[in-house]
């Protein structure tokens, strides 16, 4: 099969933007929504060309992809192509029961939510606008619509969080029964309102970090979720009816797919006839919108990636799995010497150097040990 097998759309609008939060975000522009789904279908549909057929993923991601406008977002999910997995990134407040039974009947089996927390304290602190109880509302009201594939998301390292609190957020995540899980250390991003009210005490906190990743690793293995990439956890197959639960488009991403992206700030990797491009749209929506309006591509930022960066991403993405990486055509990222001493310390092994893995331990220290092993 040829063409790319995975897109992403973003949708970013937003009901209001969280303190902590860099991502290509828009607020308020009620009235726009309509025409960034128009700009959207115009974009897809030069590129269309590009695609597979079937595709094997279609991921909506925000921004608050659940915030758009009902019919926009309905316009928009009937003319995507379809996929074998089609995710939504959904806030909790914005889970209505109409809003569960329009994304179900236009293709959506996947919903990935942002709990974040199930403490109002520290919800507060995040500056979310969900209480603990919308989060587990939003949770049976999908469940009601049939939806059998829901992720949370849970970011850790929140100021003023003990390891009681993450112990209570991972037993409140869990009681829900997810199918997957996503657990984030809280990254002080620059230039954020939160990281100039917290940087420094998310500073002074890094060291008892570590500790709080392992007692999410180990909560959530014991509870039988299989820790399959850094920062995501997947139901185990003989607990979930033998279901593989593992986010399919983000492995993708991990295992250096090519993909799509559609939308202001989307970024897509191509294979071209002369190598692969990792093209970026540029996050500015009047722009995006004058530019599709008049059927032409929106503002756009191309970079060349060699075969010497891409063996480096694989590298780098590929010891975030939990599966062993092919050495095979890598070679030439992989410092030998480092990798014998990193077995040495018991944090990687080498399996009659066709792969090599990260040990737990080495996962645990996770960017550390890949940047010694890149060559
Ligand atoms: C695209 S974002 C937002 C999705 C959705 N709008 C929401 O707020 O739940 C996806 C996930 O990234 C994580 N995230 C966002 N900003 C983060 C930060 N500064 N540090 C750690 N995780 C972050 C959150 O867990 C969030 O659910
Ligand atoms: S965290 Fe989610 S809801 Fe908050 S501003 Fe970012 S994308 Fe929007």
């Amino acid at each position: 099969m040829t063409g790319i097998r995975h897109l992403y759309v973003h949708l970013p609008f937003c009901a209001h933007r969280c303190g902590y939060c860099d991502f290509v975000t828009v607020v308020g522009r009620a009235g726009s929504h309509h025409a960034y789904v128009d700009a959207l279908l115009a974009e897809l549909e030069l590129d269309r060309g590009l695609l597979a057929d079937p595709l094997e993923t279609v991921y909506l991601g925000g921004g608050t992809p659940t915030f758009t406008d009902p019919a926009a977002l309905e316009r928009l999910l009937a003319a995507l192509p379809p996929a074998g997995e089609v995710t939504i990134e959904a806030n909790p407040e914005t889970v209505a029961p109409a809003l569960a039974r329009l994304l179900s009947r236009n293709g959506v089996n996947r919903v990935s939510m942002g709990a974040q927390s199930f403490d109002s304290r520290l919800l507060s602190v995040l500056e979310r606008r969900a209480t603990p109880d919308d989060v587990r509302r939003a949770v049976h009201t999908l469940r009601d619509a049939s939806f059998d594939n829901i992720s949370l998301d849970l970011i850790y390292g929140i100021p003023g969080q003990s390891a009681s609190d993450l112990q209570r957020d991972l037993e409140a995540a869990l009681a829900l029964e997810p199918e997957h899980l996503s657990c984030y250390e809280l990254e002080a991003k620059p230039g954020t309102r939160f990281t100039h009210t917290f940087g420094d005490e998310l500073a002074r906190q890094s060291d008892a970090l570590e500790g709080y990743f392992e007692q999410v690793v180990e909560t959530l293995t014991a509870a039988g979720y299989r820790w399959y990439e850094t920062a995501n956890f997947c139901r185990r197959p003989d607990l979930a009816d033998g279901r593989d639960l593992r986010s399919r488009h983000n492995l993708a991403y991990w295992l250096g797919r090519d993909y799509l992206g559609l939308g202001i700030g989307a970024v897509s990797t191509l294979g071209t006839g002369v190598g692969t491009v990792r093209r970026r749209n540029m996050p500015q929506l009047p722009a995006y919108l004058a530019a599709l309006a008049g059927g032409e591509p929106p503002p756009r930022e191309l970079e060349p990636l060699d075969d010497d960066v891409k063996r480096r991403e694989r590298v780098m993405l590929g010891l975030r799995l939990d599966e062993p990486l092919t050495l095979a055509g890598l070679e030439a990222a992989v410092d030998e010497r480092a990798l014998d001493r990193m077995e040495a310390l018991g944090l990687a092994t080498r399996n009659d150097n066709a792969t090599i893995s990260l040990t737990s331990r080495g996962r645990f220290l996770g960017g550390g040990v890949t940047a010694e092993l890149l060559a």
